[in-house]
């Protein structure tokens, strides 16, 4: 049995198994059966050690033959199935740098009470321009790069139209986001484009006034940013808006340059011509707004210097935000 088992443990699991397994079953069959016919020639007296030694032996045998059995098992195992060849990779799916960046602002500003709301992309000049408070043949409207799509219908080149569409189909108090597609009549160059994402957002109720637009906009770009960023407030003009505001956040865009303030956001208290636009007493209420960017915010949080890249569709540049 010690000579079965010294010829096992010298043997690694593979074809060299079966001349084992072919010496241990000639030892089983053959030596065995010539050796119990040996043990009935023996005197009674000796028989007895000499069956006890006989039986020792065969257990020995079958044991080795055992190891053997399982040896070849886990051998076969490792040709077919090896838990340590490594996993081919998946092809994952990730979400455009811009959307992870709306996304990030929406949930902010849902844990600040907003809900969010949206209207459609081609409107009526009146909801584009006349309700917002702009005059007939304003030069904002040549500003803006309008692209019509007939007579009075174009593509909304911002998203506060649905400032009052939300003021229409809502009693105050209002607090919503309205993340959407915008158009103006520009061609693509590195900081350009033709179509891009606006986040608007408005608060309306009794009572509010510019200490409440200053507060929840410093606390969202604290959470957004970092607690330690500075923000800071200025004077900007928008015919919806008085007194109207813009929101600079200190940044750094990584070029050595260190920080520096970068607007983010156009704001101001909601002008009262909107609000009686849309059908509230400018006496009882007050609101404010603001509009900004997601992908000029995008393009400074990674490091994006040319926006076409936003609208190349190119995987090498997408799988990079796979999280
Ligand atoms: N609609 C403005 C723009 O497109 C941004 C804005 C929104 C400004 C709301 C003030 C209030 O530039």
């Amino acid at each position: 049995a010690q000579d079965a088992r010294a010829l096992l443990d010298g043997l690694e699991p593979d074809t060299r198994l079966d001349a084992a397994k072919g010496q241990l079953n000639a030892l089983k069959d053959d030596r065995l059966a010539a050796l119990q016919g040996a043990l009935r020639a023996l005197p009674a007296e000796d028989r007895r050690a000499a069956g006890t030694a006989f039986n020792t032996l065969k257990q020995g045998i079958q044991e080795a033959l055992d190891v053997f059995a399982a040896r070849q098992a886990s051998a076969a195992g490792v040709s077919t199935f090896d838990a340590t060849m490594p996993a081919r990779g998946m092809w994952r799916g990730s979400l455009h740098p811009v959307t992870l960046v709306i996304d990030e602002i929406c949930e902010i500003f849902r844990e600040l009470g907003f809900t969010i709301a949206l209207g459609p992309e081609a409107e009526t000049e009146w909801y584009n321009f006349g309700a917002l408070n702009f005059p007939p043949d304003h030069p904002a409207m040549e500003l803006h790069d309008t692209l019509y799509l007939g007579k009075d219908t174009l593509l909304r080149t911002h998203t506060s139209p649905v400032q009052v569409r939300t003021l229409q189909t809502y009693k105050p108090p209002v607090r919503v986001l309205a993340p959407g597609q915008v158009y103006r009549r520009d061609f693509f160059d590195a900081t350009h484009a033709p179509a891009f994402m606006q986040l608007e957002g408005l608060a309306v109720d009794e009572g509010i006034s510019f200490v409440d637009l200053k507060a929840t906009l410093a606390e969202f770009a604290r959470r957004f940013y970092g607690a330690s960023r500075r923000v800071r407030f200025g004077p900007s003009y928008f015919p919806f808006v008085e007194p109207g505001a813009q929101m600079d956040v200190e940044v750094d865009l990584n070029d050595g340059k260190g920080l520096r303030w970068v607007e983010i956001l156009g704001c101001g208290m909601v002008h009262p011509h909107v609000l009686e636009d849309a059908g509230l007493d400018s006496e009882k209420f007050t609101g404010w707004a603001f509009g900004m960017g997601p992908a000029r915010i995008a393009m400074s949080r990674y490091d994006i210097s040319d926006i076409r890249v936003l609208y190349d569709s190119d995987v090498r540049f997408l799988e990079q935000f796979a999280r």
